[in-house]
């Protein structure tokens, strides 16, 4: 049987990182996958984790199962995170996942096996896993536009012209915030206008959020979703812990659907069969993390602070390196990397430029332009300008 088995394309942008893992020039630099590193160069381990994790030690005296659905506590506590205290529990259902990737992949097969008609629309571009999974599942993916001819701002109209063409039984994903790969994002006043468009044509809506946190601040993150939610009868969001408790692999992820309340116990039974039927139990361990933190006034607290700190960082980086190349370059036309936010930011730039960046310089980013900020440190931003000059972006 194996030898009708057809070559798999590796993964764009985790081959990049184990090309930069062997790589053996001391001053390469790391600006593909999506992880956070501080100054020293190391994704940590967050305070408020490390607490809990010793806590956890202490307090646990079995591993036997837990729910198919995850523990209640923790889908309460990041179900309320995410969507806040207006709305109405009894329109929620919810299960942990493995990671946000697997609520996404709850999230497509889903829909494609209620609607199997229906299109699923994703913003042009998207993360390419997105389109991975779609294509596994056999999803018809239409593209929608979302980046302007610049290739660094917003194409409002883009957005709407073609979501205009949504029909009922097709589903639309959006980025809830950070969008990954171009850090360009709606505000709310976009994102307003969005709904009241998705609603009129009927649409399924699925938000991705993987970066709550990352962008403006917790609330300010979670305003579109919220936003979505109010508007919109039905929604799926599948979220991730990776990034916003550092716990990337320990799998942690949160799949909320949001209906009537009339429909909330068939979704939550559909959550939970697409559990039981891919993988049965959901991961415990970063879950339990996740609502240890959340459950304690002074380790959220911390956790909240240490957040805040990562991503000012971030925006710090940002602001330097727009200010860098805004000096080396004589004009302004880097500006958009400080307006960007979330990890991401797609450079304008062709593949060779990019080669010759990871070729001439031991710079690593995507091969469509993203590069992760969170990857810069006050040393780099200044390598990285120059770079960037050097091979002519
Ligand atoms: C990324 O986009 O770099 C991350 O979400 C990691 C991944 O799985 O691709």
């Amino acid at each position: 049987m194996f030898q009708d088995l057809k070559p798999q394309a590796p993964d764009t942008i985790l081959s990049l990182l184990a090309q930069y893992r062997a790589d053996e020039r001391p001053g390469k630099i790391d600006l593909g996958v999506g992880v956070y590193k501080d100054a020293s160069g190391q994704t940590p381990i967050l305070r408020a984790v490390r607490a809990a994790e010793a806590r956890m030690l202490g307090a646990e005296v079995t591993k036997t199962y837990t729910s198919l659905a995850g523990e209640p506590a923790f889908t309460k506590a990041l179900s309320a995170m995410i969507l806040g205290p207006d709305i109405d529990p009894a329109r929620l259902s919810a299960v942990a996942t493995t990671g946000g990737t697997g609520a996404l992949r709850q999230a497509f097969e889903l829909v494609t096996r209620t609607s199997p008609e229906g299109a699923v629309w994703v913003s042009n571009p998207t993360w390419p896993n997105h389109l991975t999974i779609l294509a596994h599942l056999g999803a018809q993916v239409r593209p929608y536009r979302y980046v302007d001819a610049d290739g660094t701002g917003f194409d409002r109209a883009g957005m709407l012209a073609d979501l205009g063409a949504v029909r009922p039984g097709d589903t639309v994903l959006l980025h809830g915030c950070c969008h990954n790969p171009t850090g360009i994002n709606p505000t709310l006043a976009d994102w307003a206008d969005i709904a009241a468009l998705l609603r009129e044509r009927g649409a399924m809506v699925i938000v991705d959020l993987a970066y709550q946190g990352f962008g403006d601040g917790l609330e300010d993150d979670a305003a579109a979703t919220r936003l979505l939610a109010a508007a919109l009868p039905e929604l799926l969001i599948a979220a991730s812990c990776s990034k916003n408790f550092g716990i990337y692999r320990e799998r942690t992820g949160l799949l909320i659907g949001v209906s009537a309340p009339a429909l909330a116990a068939v979704t939550q039974a559909n959550l939970v069969y697409l559990n039981r039927s891919s993988h049965s139990f959901p991961p415990d361990h970063g879950a339990r993390i996740v609502s240890t933190i959340l459950g304690d006034a002074d380790l959220a607290a911390d956790w909240r602070a240490e957040l805040d700190q990562i991503r000012t960082t971030m925006l710090s980086l940002r602001e330097a390196l727009a200010a860098e190349l805004r000096q080396i370059a004589g004009s302004d036309r880097f500006a958009y990397l400080a307006q960007h936010r979330g990890m991401f930011s797609r450079l304008p730039a062709t593949p060779g430029q990019i080669e010759a960046l990871r070729r001439d310089h031991g710079i690593y980013i995507v091969s469509d332009g993203r590069m992760n900020v969170a990857g810069l440190n006050a040393a780099t931003v200044p390598i990285l300008a120059r770079a960037m000059i050097a091979v002519g972006i």
